[in-house]
């Protein structure tokens, strides 16, 4: 049976929510594997719309598993308020695992990531300002607390009285900040785990028992391909791997036990915060994107920049994944421009290049090579075959699917779980009734 990845192919917010909360249906275990509450899932189902930060969409299956997995840094005092508004909505939130190995935001992260930012002054990252790069770089450097150890409130004192010391140290002396109390993030902690640890498991293992079973696993990507940092626009990345590879570290499932990976596209591109974007539409073209799209930050309320499909982007986020097929989101929101482009290759230096740079100054210099193509203007979220999209819409797609080299197999046409075309049967992404 099944382990399936889906991960954001370009800058994050392609509008996985969607697409994983139809998946989790059929899953018996959807697991988040990396960022923290950085990301924001709009989704919407028979429950409503939510805005979910950290909780997996899982959630809303009737019967699946909702893991939060190791990759995972998590802010306890988010996460139980996210709790609390699914179990105020009617949504039972009792089948959620958090890993004891997940580490944990603590306030001096959020303090930590707020002065930095101000530091970089006019080379800002535009980060989320929730903590989440301090939370990694104290993971990388041996300072971080996790799960387990707020559960134990001998073993949390013990761990703060070495990592508060250090991280106050930076605070006064780099950034003229006053010193947190010991007594006062212990004792907030330490509530936070007696409120949590009904959740807190061995995740990994559990995951190696639903796979033993021949369980459906899902592992649910935050964030997006080009916000790596190792592979992204690095240093405009976010602190934590979102790629297929990061999927099998964040949540402890060896790469040979992966069956599929998906990659989630929107059928143009967005982007949150700094760092090159080629293809980006600073003109009336980039703001009525935005605005037919409601481009607008679940985490932040940023609005987001916007842009032509990157296809030399998308082609090295298939490299990079290994993705066996493709869901291109938001076809809609296309649905009344009179003509779209696509960027195949981008100029640098007066050279045609075809590949994505290392470096994000020569992103930054690189002009978009395009091919333009005719707009459908008609609208087709009432679409469900593929066959009955009009013929524009379909040329622009196979033009897509060329680019980014792998096959599609959905195309979602509207926020709803039904706006969905089903390209290609497929066993986790067919919906039951159509297999
Ligand atoms: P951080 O992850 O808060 O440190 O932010 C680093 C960069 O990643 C910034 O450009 C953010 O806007 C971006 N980012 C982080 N999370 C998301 C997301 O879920 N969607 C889109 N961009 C994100």
């Amino acid at each position: 049976m099944p382990v399936i990845i889906a991960i954001g192919a370009q800058w994050g917010d392609e509008g996985k929510g969607k697409i994983v909360d139809m998946l989790a249906e059929r899953a018996d275990m959807v697991v988040r594997f990396s960022g923290g509450d950085n990301a924001g899932h709009t989704v919407v189902n028979s429950f409503g719309e939510f805005g979910l930060h950290l909780v997996p969409s899982g959630i809303f299956s009737s019967r699946a598993l909702a893991v939060i997995g190791n990759g995972v840094v998590v802010n306890p005092a988010v996460l139980l308020q996210e709790l609390a508004k699914l179990n105020e909505r009617g949504v039972d939130t009792s089948r959620l695992a958090i890993s004891d190995r997940a580490h944990v935001i603590m306030p001096y992260h959020i303090m930590l990531d707020k002065f930095q930012e101000q530091a970089r002054a006019g080379k800002a990252i535009g980060t989320t300002g929730k903590g989440i790069g301090p939370a990694f770089a104290d993971k990388a450097t041996r300072h971080g607390v996790r799960m387990v150890d707020i559960i134990d409130s001998e073993r949390l004192r013990e761990r703060l009285t070495t990592v508060l010391e250090y991280n106050n140290t930076i605070m006064t002396r780099v950034y003229g900040a006053s010193p947190l109390s010991l007594e006062e993030v212990h004792s907030e902690y330490c509530r936070y785990g007696e409120q949590l640890a009904p959740y807190i498991r061995d995740t990994s293992l559990l995951l190696d028992e639903a796979i033993a079973r021949g369980q459906v696993v899902l592992l649910e990507g935050a964030q997006g391909a080009l916000l790596d940092p190792d592979f992204g626009t690095y240093p405009f990345t976010t602190s934590s791997s979102p790629l297929s590879g990061g999927g099998c570290l964040g949540a402890g499932v060896p790469p040979t036990r992966i069956n599929q990976v998906l990659g989630v596209f929107k059928a143009y591109c967005t982007r949150v915060g700094g760092g090159p974007m080629p293809t980006e539409l600073k003109n009336e073209m980039g703001q009525a994107i935005r605005e037919l799209g409601h481009e607008y930050g679940t985490t932040t309320g940023r609005p987001r920049r916007c842009g032509w499909f990157d296809g030399v982007a998308a082609r090295f986020s298939t490299r990079i994944n290994g993705f066996t097929s493709a869901a291109i989101t938001r076809l809609d929101v296309l649905d009344t421009l009179p003509s779209l482009k696509i960027c195949i290759a981008y100029r640098l230096d007066g050279q045609i290049i075809e590949h994505f740079p290392a470096s994000a100054t020569d992103l930054e210099r690189c002009e978009p090579v395009y091919e333009e193509f005719p707009g459908w203007q008609t609208p087709i979220s009432d679409i469900r075959r593929y066959d009955r999209l009009p013929v524009a819409a379909r040329r622009y797609m196979a033009r897509l699917e060329e680019i980014i080299n792998c096959p599609v197999s959905l195309v979602s046409v509207g926020t709803r779980r039904e706006e969905t075309i089903y390209k290609m049967p497929d066993l986790m992404t067919q919906p039951v009734t159509q297999r």
